[in-house]
């Protein structure tokens, strides 16, 4: 691991401070101007990792900023924490568990240990199990009870459970797949019904994929899709029908999974997405595209482990961040992809970054003190173009937003119009128009002077709004795991600078105890007394 630090670092606290102050008189400038002004400016905030092309150069921080943001880095031991990581040390110190992710994607021979305890000839056993089971699904070797062969897949999750290899199913499916996958994650038993119009029960293979088997959502999902099956097979080998994916075999054994497939709790629900979570995707795609897109995410890994603090892709996406929340107090972020089969990356990307970063303590149970992570939000483009873009053009909030343009989608030659208009929103929310600009285009329109004096100031932009840039080569295996393990790395670094615990989740738990006494009075028919009156009164009327 190469290190960049100075002889002298300062502490967090004074880096914050210069922090803060530098963004502020940055914030002065002509972001549009800095260009001008900092002849290195291009190349010092473009890089390469991984196969992705990133430019930060239309984000706010001119290179006073930029300094001040990597002393704050190296204040906050960005380097030391991420070695802990790799090392597979306690870093969730909540849940005293190790957090490994990286370790489910490091090629065969790795050495990864969590809590000391060497742990990759395991993740390569069930990568094999996974594998051969793959193979023989999809050659019609392993078929279902009456014999044939399995052509669907219905996975069942939520959350961590659910995102992720959603995602990966969406970016890198075949149009017309040998086997469909198709998932279904909310309690509303609308989305299994939906999931399971135009299937067999003899040809498709439910996947219950559950970390704690005790999600309410998935188990409830789980009972249906097995009354399902019930219904439409003989006794007779309808175990081969079910499969869990779990952390805790023996509840997923005991709800009746024949086989299942294992992951350890060093994996976090959001982070498991490289396991057999996406048992489903390996079925669908083959393990061989599976593979790949392990080999994208360690190449992202081995890049976040090396690059200096100044050239690393998930350190600088974190600090531009960084920058934007805290030290120019803009509370959201919006992310973009210019392609259908990223349209569910925003959604993926609340759960990674807002369940990792949405906290107000720190390690050790203070306060942090400032804002943490902001609003993540998003739709593919160039739909939300169509929607939310006039505020984050127009509006008073200012939003940095996240672009993502993929140079070879799947349908050539259909690129072009999706790189332009991404790039074109960029430039217009970094250049932006003002009123003097908007008045002459309107008199060059043909508009009348009173015209053009009414109308300027509503198609005036204020510009420098900034943006992000992110470059895939093609949606392949390979840039779609280099993609997302940026994303997480990203929010790792961001979790270590507001020295908070990315790997914990609290927060989901009041609103489960609750909802399963709310529950409890719908059986009883009639709220409890301990309900609030708002409470009380809605169930009342949903009663
Ligand atoms: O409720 C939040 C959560 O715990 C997520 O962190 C997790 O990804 C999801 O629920 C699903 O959990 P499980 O995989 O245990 O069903």
């Amino acid at each position: 691991m190469l290190s960049d630090a100075p002889p002298s670092s300062p502490t967090p606290d004074t880096a914050w401070t210069a922090l803060g102050n530098a963004a502020r008189d940055a914030a002065k400038a002509r972001l549009a101007a800095l260009f001008a002004a900092e002849p290195d400016r291009l190349d010092r905030l473009t890089l390469e990792a991984a196969g992705l092309h990133l430019d930060l150069s239309k984000q706010g921080w001119d290179s006073a900023t930029f300094g001040a943001a990597l002393d704050l880095a190296r204040a906050t031991g960005v380097e030391a924490a991420r070695a802990r990581l790799f090392g597979g040390e306690a870093v969730n110190l909540t849940e005293g568990r190790a957090v490994l992710h990286p370790a489910l994607r490091a090629s065969d021979g790795a050495a990864c240990a969590a809590l000391g305890e060497p742990v990759s000839a395991e993740v390569e056993a069930t990568r094999r199990a996974m594998a051969a089971y793959a193979d023989a699904v999809r050659s019609g070797r392993e078929t279902g009870a009456t014999g044939r062969p399995f052509r669907a897949v219905v996975h069942i999750g939520i959350g961590g459970s659910d995102l992720g290899p959603r995602l990966v199913w969406d970016a890198l499916r075949p149009l017309d797949p040998q086997i469909d996958v198709r998932f279904v994650a909310n309690i509303d038993p609308r989305e299994m019904a939906e999931a399971l119009t135009g299937l067999e029960p003899e040809t498709t293979l439910a996947i219950v994929v559950s970390k704690t088997f005790t999600t309410q959502e998935t188990l409830a999902n789980a009972d249906l899709a097995r009354a399902w099956l019930a219904a439409g097979l003989p006794e007779a080998g309808r175990e081969r029908h079910i499969v869990g994916v779990t952390a805790a075999p023996g509840r997923a054994g005991a709800w009746g999974c024949g086989r299942t497939f294992g992951f350890r709790d060093w994996v976090g629900g959001r982070y498991s997405l490289w396991s057999a979570v996406s048992l489903g995707c390996i079925l669908g795609l083959g393990p061989e595209v599976f593979e790949r897109f392990l080999r994208g995410a360690e190449a992202l890994d081995r890049h976040f482990l090396e690059a200096p603090l100044a050239r690393n892709a998930p350190v600088l996406l974190a600090l531009a961040q960084i920058v934007n929340v805290d030290a120019l107090e803009w509370p959201a972020r919006t992310v973009a992809p210019y392609a259908h089969g990223l349209r569910r990356l925003p959604a993926f990307l609340q759960q990674l970054e807002m369940e990792s970063n949405g906290k107000r303590v720190t390690r050790d149970g203070r306060p942090v003190g400032r804002q943490t992570c902001p609003v993540v939000f998003g739709e593919p483009g160039t739909n939300g173009q169509h929607a939310f873009f006039q505020q984050i053009h127009q509006g008073p909030m200012v939003v940095p937003a996240e672009f993502i343009v993929v140079r070879r989608t799947h349908e050539t030659p259909t690129e072009a119009p999706l790189w332009a208009n991404a790039l074109a929103q960029a430039q217009a929310l970094m250049i932006g128009k003002s009123e003097a600009e908007a008045h002459a285009e309107l008199l060059a329109g043909g508009a009348s002077a009173a015209e053009a004096d009414r109308l300027a100031a509503h198609k005036t932009f204020p510009g420098d709004r900034p943006s992000t840039t992110i470059l895939l080569p093609a949606l392949t295996p390979e840039a779609l795991g280099a993609l997302l393990a940026l994303y997480e790395h990203k929010t790792f670094v961001e979790g270590v600078i507001w020295d908070i615990n990315s790997f914990d989740q609290w927060g989901v738990e009041l609103g489960k105890v609750l909802a399963k006494a709310i529950l409890k009075d719908v059986d009883a028919g009639a709220p409890s007394g301990t309900l609030d009156p708002s409470t009380a009164d809605l169930l009342t009327r949903l009663l």
